[in-house]
């Protein structure tokens, strides 16, 4: 999450269980300007930073429940695409969403942190 939230420019969720309180999911939210093409070449756009379920809890449809969730809210506010950099186990699940590689003249950032994950991204 690094430096958008040092700038201020994320907004991290966290989900706590009724009964328990123990947080069983996070997921943080950019907003950010990915080159989308020459037509539209800058669209709404917002980029998951942070995804993660409790590890005893996946498979259990948590994930499910909260991209969906992520992708109803942010269409709500006007935002036009999501990207995110996958990590190399996750690619299957977000293309099971309908996100797609992107194209690098999205130019959907890279760094230290994330260079072998794929960048992804989904029209909403
Ligand atoms: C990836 C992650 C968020 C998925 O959450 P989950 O609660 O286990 O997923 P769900 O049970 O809601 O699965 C939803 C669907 O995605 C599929 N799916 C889940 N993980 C998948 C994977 N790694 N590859 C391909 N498909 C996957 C499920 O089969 C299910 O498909 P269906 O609804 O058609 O049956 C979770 O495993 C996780 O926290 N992983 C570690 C952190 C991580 O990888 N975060 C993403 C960083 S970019």
């Amino acid at each position: 999450m690094g430096i958008y939230s040092k700038i201020g420019k994320s907004r991290t969720y966290l989900v706590a269980a009724k009964k328990t309180m123990k947080i069983v999911a996070f997921f943080c939210i950019s907003g950010i300007r990915h080159k989308h093409d020459n037509e539209f070449p800058f669209l709404p756009t917002v980029e998951i930073i942070g995804f993660g379920i409790d590890k005893d809890l996946h498979g259990s449809g948590l994930g499910r429940k909260f991209l969906e969730h992520i992708i109803k809210r942010e269409r709500k506010l006007g935002v036009k695409i999501i990207s995110v950099m996958a990590i190399p186990s996750a690619v299957g699940f977000y293309k099971n969403f309908g996100f797609e590689e992107a194209d690098p003249k999205m130019e959907i950032h890279c760094d230290d942190e994330n260079f072998n994950c794929t960048p992804m991204y989904i029209m909403i």
